[in-house]
């Protein structure tokens, strides 16, 4: 299993539109390659964490990497990881579209607070709460 976690800026003039398509697509796309994890926007910043079989996240990452709609690309984690510390949160890849859903992702990870990267996961979602 493996973790990548980072956050970026969204290109400045990306329409809802082109938001929603990318929410859908994301959501669908990982779900079938039992990719769990979150994305969420907030204030032209995107958070995105990826649990999944180490190979598929390379490549779906150098894909996301390129992808012109957000640039900044800062990685807080790439590494290999024990379990998958979404997959109880969700059956699927999870949009956060909401301060509530991203409150409940909150209150799972204080639950499971001694899990590996679940530390680092809280403290980059923090100053998405606000
Ligand atoms: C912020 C951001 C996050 C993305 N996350 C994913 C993702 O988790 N899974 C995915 O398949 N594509 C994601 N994409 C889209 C990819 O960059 C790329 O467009 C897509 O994987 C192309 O897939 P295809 O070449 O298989 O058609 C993301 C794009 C952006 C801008």
């Amino acid at each position: 299993m493996h973790t990548i976690c980072y956050v970026s800026s969204a290109r400045p003039n990306i329409t809802q539109k082109e938001l929603t398509h990318l929410f859908n697509f994301t959501e669908n796309k990982n779900t079938s390659m039992n990719i769990t994890g979150i994305l969420l926007f907030e204030s032209g910043k995107f958070l995105q964490v990826l649990e999944g079989e180490e190979s598929l996240l390379k490549n779906l990452f150098e894909k996301i990497e390129t992808d012109s709609r957000h640039n900044n690309i800062f990685v807080i984690l790439n590494k290999k990881s024990k379990r998958k510390i979404f997959a109880n949160y969700a059956s699927r890849f999870s949009i956060v579209k909401s301060k509530e859903e991203l409150q409940s992702i909150e209150s799972y990870l204080d639950l499971i607070e001694d899990a590996p990267n679940v530390k680092y996961i809280k403290g980059i979602l923090e100053p998405f709460l606000l």
